[in-house]
């Protein structure tokens, strides 16, 4: 055991990946308290300078997924209380959990990256109408694409369109979840997500989809996804991949865990999608996987991740 304080386990929220940060902060919970750690489980609904006051916490692990708890605004009001917490600093998770942002400090960093436009709601809906003239100079490069909301999460909101005539109601569904969509030129290949632990690369997986893209429902339902631990790559090829995904960590300042989410084309040019700075961790998550094939286990994960909260400068 590294510290006798105690230790708060923020999940759940208020963001749409509720349901998926509640398992994540129920399997970290279970192990710390495997571990001996005085670890208390916060679910962050109202107000949480009160909750972690009244709970005497010492330090935070956050198992939060989308909105204020990944995009940087809990880990602000952490380093106000002067409460260290896990994971990524404040700016760090703001590039990160925005896609344009992101994106543009890796462009600035030479990482391949999707061709890309952003659009803003009023960009598009002129006079009460969807305008989709004024999304050519913004896109101007064919079909298909793909169309999420910037800061997104869990693939929610995100639709692949193949098909020129869908594009007005695709477009239309992913404003419902903001007022700022990305869409990105689709790419063919295989998709491979690399685990990283501050400076140390931890592996990969290589996710595969029975059918269509790697949605909400090819994440969360069991059996309909492959997984294949280390990716089917050549040795040269997994070690650009490798080497990628550390540059777009850095790219960004991330710290501690993250994952990042590559598409390998038909030519091995890597493309980072992006970098997630709290990846799901329930024991069965794409991190954790990645992490035992290195040779750590749940707990000794959960406990590595408490350390590099703890000695952050
Ligand atoms: N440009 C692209 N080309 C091909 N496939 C893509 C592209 N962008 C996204 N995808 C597919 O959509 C999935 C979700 O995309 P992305 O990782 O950007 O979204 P997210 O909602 O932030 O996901 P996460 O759950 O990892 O936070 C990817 O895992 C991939 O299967
Ligand atoms: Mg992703």
């Amino acid at each position: 055991m590294i510290t006798k304080k105690t230790i708060g386990v923020l999940a759940g929220g208020r963001s749409a990946e509720r349901e998926v940060s509640l398992k994540s902060g129920e399997a970290i919970y279970k192990a710390l308290v495997s571990c001996g750690y005085d670890a208390v489980f916060i679910d962050v609904l109202d107000n949480l300078s009160d909750s972690l006051k009244e709970n005497g916490v010492e330090i935070a692990f956050i198992s939060l997924h989308g909105g204020s708890g990944e995009n940087g605004d809990v880990q602000g009001l952490l380093e106000v209380m002067g409460i260290p917490y896990t994971g990524s600093g404040v700016l760090a998770s703001t590039l990160a959990m925005d896609k344009e942002a992101s994106k543009k400090v890796f462009l600035c960093h030479d990482i391949s990256v999707p061709p890309f436009g952003v659009v803003r709601r009023e960009q598009i809906w002129i006079n009460g109408k969807l305008n989709l003239d004024s999304i050519t100079p913004i896109v101007n490069f064919s079909l298909p694409w793909v169309i999420k909301p910037v800061a997104g999460g869990s693939s929610i909101g995100i639709s692949i369109v193949r098909d020129k005539a869908r594009i007005a109601e695709l477009i239309d569904l992913t404003f419902s979840y903001g007022d700022k969509i990305i869409i990105e030129k689709y790419i063919e290949g295989k998709e491979i997500h690399i685990g990283i632990f501050g400076q140390r690369v931890l592996g990969g997986v290589e996710v595969k989809p029975l059918t269509g893209f790697y949605s909400y429902e090819a994440k969360y339902t069991p059996g309909i996804t492959q997984y294949i631990l280390p990716p089917e790559v050549d040795d040269s090829t997994y070690e650009t991949l490798k080497m990628v995904a550390l540059k777009a960590h850095n790219a960004l300042g991330c710290e501690g865990v993250t994952r990042v989410d590559m598409i390998l084309d038909e030519y091995n040019n890597p493309y980072v999608l992006e970098v997630n700075t709290i990846p799901g961790m329930t024991e069965t998550s794409l991190l954790p996987k990645i992490a035992r094939l290195s040779g750590m286990e749940f707990p000794d994960l959960a406990e590595e991740m408490l350390k590099a909260a703890m000695t952050r400068p």
